[in-house]
């Protein structure tokens, strides 16, 4: 999407075609800076620290870190160790196995000296298959909040949304966003919600940032505004992201989008799900088997930020000596779901629908 006049996509591949360009995430948005990874060692990394983030783009990037990989040693064992090692970043998101379990099933049949062009190539076809994913997510939502639009009367949507399930997580449109950005596109006015999201604040830092740099209407609100904001008649249509979802339709998301469903489902305001099908566990039915990814206490117990003399650095806001718990995600139980918004089309949060819409992968 657009950032500022420029087209950007949230990681590319650079000039001498192995070396993977990413936005460096952490340090938006008050720095704008592209990090090179070159080996699997920098994957790893890009993607334990955040530098990305995001279910697909985690995908995308242990994708091509099973690339770089291979550019050193293209073993039956360096490939397994290496996805080994990549599927241990991050618990939560379905789409790191996912991308991972792509690149085995395209490698392991293959001769050591074919694989490193091989991975490169199953990566970039993943990229391409990312950003159609993501269109197609927008061109079935942006249906929703059109029908909203015929009833306001000219008065833009009111859309909430939660973390970051845009542009930078993904490759290129997002999940929850790109409804969004399909209906700026088309016209129809526009209005988002921004939940700060915190520990990590991907909302306040990330949305903010890419809904500002292309020119969507927004305003950031801290974590526990959406209810009364709901309660205000103030929300037409909260819309978020997933990690993984169940293939009963339990879905899980950043920690926090279980509260804003319950306060929509008090308020009578629709509450939609918008995910690429590389986010579905078809092994698991609930929710309750998804493992929470536990992270560190500074996150809870520090906030990075500008200070007013114009250095990004970090405060403490918690009392010395309290103990911080840090759940990443939590999950919200489908009957708060309205419906899901894949690729395929839009469907309700059961088995039976999810099946409807995807029945090879169902099985
Ligand atoms: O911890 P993060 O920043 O990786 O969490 C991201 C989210 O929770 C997103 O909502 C989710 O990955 C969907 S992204 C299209």
């Amino acid at each position: 999407m657009w950032v500022d006049d420029e087209h950007y996509r949230s990681l590319w591949v650079a000039d001498d075609s192995w070396t993977i360009e990413i936005i460096d995430q952490t340090r938006l948005p008050h720095e704008f800076m592209i990090v090179s990874l070159v080996t699997l060692e920098h994957a790893i990394h890009a993607i334990k620290t955040m530098q990305v983030r995001g279910a697909p783009l985690i995908g995308i990037t242990a994708a091509y870190g099973i690339g770089m990989a291979m550019r050193v040693d293209s073993s039956d064992a360096a490939l397994e160790s290496a996805i080994a090692r990549l599927q241990a970043t991050r618990p939560t998101a379905s789409n790191l196995a996912w991308a991972l379990e792509e690149m085995r099933q395209r490698l392991a049949p293959l001769q050591p000296e074919e694989r490193i062009n091989a991975a490169y190539r199953r990566a970039r076809e993943l990229v391409d298959h990312d950003i159609m994913t993501c269109k197609s997510i927008g061109a079935h939502g942006v249906e929703l909040i059109r029908d909203i639009a015929k009833r306001k009367d000219g008065k833009p949507v009111n859309i909430l949304t939660h973390c970051n399930a845009g542009w930078l997580a993904t490759i290129d449109w997002g999940t929850a966003l790109s409804p969004i950005y399909r209906a700026y596109e088309d016209e129809i006015p526009v209005h988002v919600w921004v939940d700060e999201t915190r520990p990590r604040n991907q909302g306040a830092a990330l949305t903010a940032w890419e809904l500002g740099k292309h020119g969507i209407e927004h305003t950031v609100i801290v974590d526990n505004a959406g209810g009364h904001l709901m309660q205000l008649g103030l929300v037409d249509i909260c819309i978020v992201g997933t990690d993984r979802t169940t293939a009963g339709g339990d879905v899980c998301n950043k920690i926090g989008t279980y509260l804003k469903a319950l306060a929509a489902h008090d308020n009578g305001v629709p509450f939609f799900v918008a995910l690429p099908s590389s986010t579905i566990d078809w092994s698991l039915e609930s929710g309750a088997d998804i493992p929470i990814e536990q992270r560190g206490s500074e996150e809870v117990s520090h906030v990075y930020g500008l200070t007013d003399d114009g250095a990004v650095g970090r405060v403490d806001v918690v009392a010395p000596g309290s103990e911080v718990v840090n759940p990443a995600f939590d999950v919200t139980p489908r009957h708060l779901v309205t419906g899901l918004i894949t690729e395929q089309g839009i469907c309700g949060a059961s088995r039976e629908e999810l099946t409807k819409l995807f029945p090879v992968q169902a099985g």
